[in-house]
């Protein structure tokens, strides 16, 4: 499976913090806003990633993370000139999908949750259909929202509706069979001038093949549009990494543990990393993993969890 992160638009409803700076690199706590959904591709196992974003603002997404081999990963990047919607991502990366099942990831989305990975990595298994994520808000009318029936079916899916049938929203991360470059293309852009993630989802459910998975309490999925919810990622990161002295979306520790990088090159990533509360934590893993860094024959003696 392929992953996409959209990390386009002007960010407008963060002026003026994102007047030079693109909103997805904005602060969540002690990392840039794309780390978490990076991460949550990651958890998914999804190692195949295209980056999408502005003129103005890919240099610097390519600056961060390069290529990806750090990480085990092979990052490409795409631009999307003007922000016509979440569902052109599949148009930009039809060449880069060829076909392939992939997931879709927006560049402010961040989830959070016990066995959330497991609930990743089994939509990452999908060959036929769609599957998205349903979360519970108070503001449906702000989001795609879903009518599920009692066996949690989709009834149906609205864009931004003004009476919402129920309170689950659409979260923005969508797992697509090897379609959904064709069915992007014959969509049409919707009043307010976009190609809906929401109707190709429609057409999904059209055809008997959405699959819809809650988020129940447990899970937290936070967007980071204002600069409320921005400022309530942040708290909601830095309480649970201050408490537990865990770090949330931690690139290089997901890599180890994923399989994606091994203990030599997770060593000499921990070691080079700069001396911040970040680069710290990486320290403190590698030495809770009993890396032995000074001989070159590197050895994982033990697994944090
Ligand atoms: C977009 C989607 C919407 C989804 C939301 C999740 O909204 O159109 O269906 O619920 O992302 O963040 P937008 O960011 O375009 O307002």
């Amino acid at each position: 499976m392929k992953g996409i992160i959209l990390a386009g638009g002007t960010g407008s409803r963060l002026y003026p913090m994102t007047a030079s700076v693109t909103k997805q690199l904005l602060p969540i706590h002690d990392k840039p806003m794309i780390y978490y959904p990076l991460a949550t591709l990651m958890l998914a196992g999804i190692r195949d990633i295209m980056l999408i974003s502005t003129p103005r603002d890919i240099d610097r997404y390519v600056d961060m993370f390069g290529d990806g081999h750090r990480w085990g990963l092979n990052i490409t990047y795409a631009l999307q000139p003007r922000p016509e919607g979440i569902a052109q991502a599949f148009l930009i990366g039809k060449q880069f999908l060829n076909g392939e099942p992939s997931a879709l990831i927006l560049g402010d989305n961040l989830y959070f949750g016990s066995g959330l990975s497991e609930r990743l990595q089994r939509a990452a298994e999908l060959t036929h259909g769609a599957h998205i994520f349903a979360c519970r808000v108070d503001d449906p009318q702000r989001y795609g929202v879903v009518e599920l029936d009692a066996e949690q079916r989709p009834l149906s899916i609205v864009e931004k509706p003004r009476r919402p049938k129920s309170n689950w929203a659409v979260t923005g991360l969508y797992f697509y069979d090897g379609r959904v470059s064709d069915i992007a293309a014959e969509l049409t852009p919707s009043a307010r001038g976009e190609l809906e993630i929401t109707d190709i989802n429609a057409r999904y459910l059209s055809a008997g093949t959405l699959a819809v998975e809650r988020l129940g309490r447990g899970f937290a999925w936070l967007d980071t549009g204002t600069p409320e919810t921005l400022m309530a990622a942040t708290q909601f990161v830095c309480a649970l990494e201050s408490r537990q002295g865990i770090k949330i979306a931690c690139l290089e520790e997901i890599a180890l543990t994923q399989g994606f990088i091994d203990a030599n090159s997770f060593a000499k990533l921990a070691a080079t990393a700069p001396d911040s509360a970040y680069g710290r934590y990486l320290k403190t893993l590698l030495s809770e993993l009993q890396i032995d860094v000074a001989p070159a024959q590197l050895r994982v003696v033990g697994a944090r969890r």
